[in-house]
């Protein structure tokens, strides 16, 4: 960490000061905690964090705006790493059904589940698409999210898939907030392949995927590797084109069932399997040779009461990097707070709370590849920071529904979507 007093630019643009700062650098004390801590952010970057007491005498006159953090939190911006937020419609309708007794595998198989919602995709307009998936983006940003990847895969269809990904692109740039575009084709069969899952496979590894590639619309490529979706065989072949194409992959992974998908990934290079209740010991060692990060996704579990929990204790014994994510979509989890799912993450899955944060900020950072970027306080990263009304960074994984976000910086300026000023 660059705290010598020598570094401390002559002009910065915002210091904040008398922070306690959560700065999730992994040597030192736990959550890198430092108290009596200032950061100080020229243009978008951070240029300085560090003690209070190692400020130069003048700070006051070299900085343009000074925030006084009145000795409470400041941690990375969230970031928020496996969401499908950009959608039409609604599936209130298969709550109900499933609360008399439906299992989402059977709505799924009866043509409901994810191709009810390809349905209401394809029939809405860009403008209907922005406006419905608007606001479960700025959910997240009033929780301090600043950085969220976004997820197509319910359209199927080349000018739907290209749509979601505009969409997503569009409400990055809208609401201040970066978004990482995921090309999720191989998420469902779609109607008009019905029975013929290796034709849609050529048709997405033949065009979709390469168009994708070519507009820069997606920097990922991922696939749902289940009995109700596409089998490992399938999702390779969408691997290897991603490859050609220069894509990085992820993959829904050991969601309702052991498939072997960890290892497929982490073969693959994956930067995250996620999902993971049925992960094996194998599949866990996988990850861990290929440096994959562990995508928990609590609100999934949780909304579909799947009592089978992700192996946390054998992620943790391969030292495989957990991530914490909302998986935020229409069927598994309409959920638009990250918070919540940190302190789902402890609950139900048994993470610590300093678990549940490293999973929104540096562990999230890797899952995305931008770890370099993102993810700690740290000078030279993009200045991408919350502060918070509390002073104790287990507060943010203990709380239900509380919401202690005071103020987030985006790139270094503070983001009017928060609501917060
Ligand atoms: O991550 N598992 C597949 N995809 C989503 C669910 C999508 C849906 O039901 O609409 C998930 O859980
Ligand atoms: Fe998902």
């Amino acid at each position: 960490m660059v705290n010598l007093q020598q570094d401390f630019p002559e002009h910065v643009d915002i210091l904040c000061t008398n922070a306690t700062l959560a700065t999730m650098e992994t040597d030192g004390e736990p959550y890198g905690l430092m108290s009596d801590g200032a950061v100080a952010i020229r243009g978008d970057t951070i240029a300085w964090v560090g003690r209070m007491a190692d400020l130069p005498r003048d700070f006051k006159e070299r900085s343009a705006r000074i925030i006084d953090a009145g000795g409470h939190l400041i941690t990375p911006g969230l970031i928020d790493c496996h969401t499908h937020l950009v959608y039409a419609g609604s599936r209130a309708r298969e709550f109900e059904m499933r609360l008399h007794g439906a299992t989402y595998e059977q709505i799924a198989r009866q043509g409901g589940g994810i191709l009810s919602t390809v349905s209401a995709t394809r029939g809405a307009d860009e403008q209907a698409l922005f406006e419905q998936s608007a606001p479960r983006l700025l959910s997240l940003i009033k929780e301090g999210v600043t950085t969220v990847e976004i997820k197509s895969g319910y359209g199927l269809d080349l000018d739907t898939e290209v749509k979601m990904l505009t969409t997503a692109k569009k409400l990055g740039s809208e609401y201040g907030v970066t978004v990482v575009p995921t090309y999720l084709g191989a998420h469902a069969l779609p109607p008009e392949y019905a029975n013929r899952h290796d034709d849609y496979i050529e048709y997405i590894c033949d065009k979709v995927l390469p168009y994708v590639a070519r507009h820069g619309l997606a920097v990922f490529v991922d696939a749902f590797c289940e009995k109700i979706a596409f089998s490992p065989q399938q999702v390779e072949r969408v691997f290897k084109a991603a490859r050609r194409h220069g894509l990085r992959i992820k993959l829904h992974a050991e969601q309702l069932s052991d498939q072997g998908g960890a290892q497929l990934a982490a073969r693959y290079g994956a930067l995250s399997a996620d999902h993971l209740e049925y992960i094996s010991e194998e599949g866990a060692k996988a990850l861990a040779q290929g440096g994959t990060v562990a995508v928990l996704l609590p609100g999934a579990a949780y909304f579909l009461r799947e009592e089978k929990t992700p192996p946390v204790e054998l992620l943790r014994k391969y030292r495989v990097p957990m991530a914490v994510s909302t998986d935020c979509n229409p069927g598994s989890s309409p959920s638009v707070s990250l918070l919540l799912m940190m302190n789902m993450a402890c609950i139900l899955f048994g993470l610590t709370p300093e678990e549940s944060l490293r999973g929104v900020t540096i562990n999230a950072a890797s899952a995305l590849g931008l770890q370099e970027r993102i993810g700690t306080l740290e000078a030279g990263k993009d200045a991408d920071l919350v502060l918070w009304d509390v002073s104790d960074p287990a507060e943010l994984s203990y709380n239900i529904g509380l919401n202690p976000c005071r103020l987030v910086l985006r790139r270094g300026k503070v983001s009017e979507a928060s609501g917060l000023q």
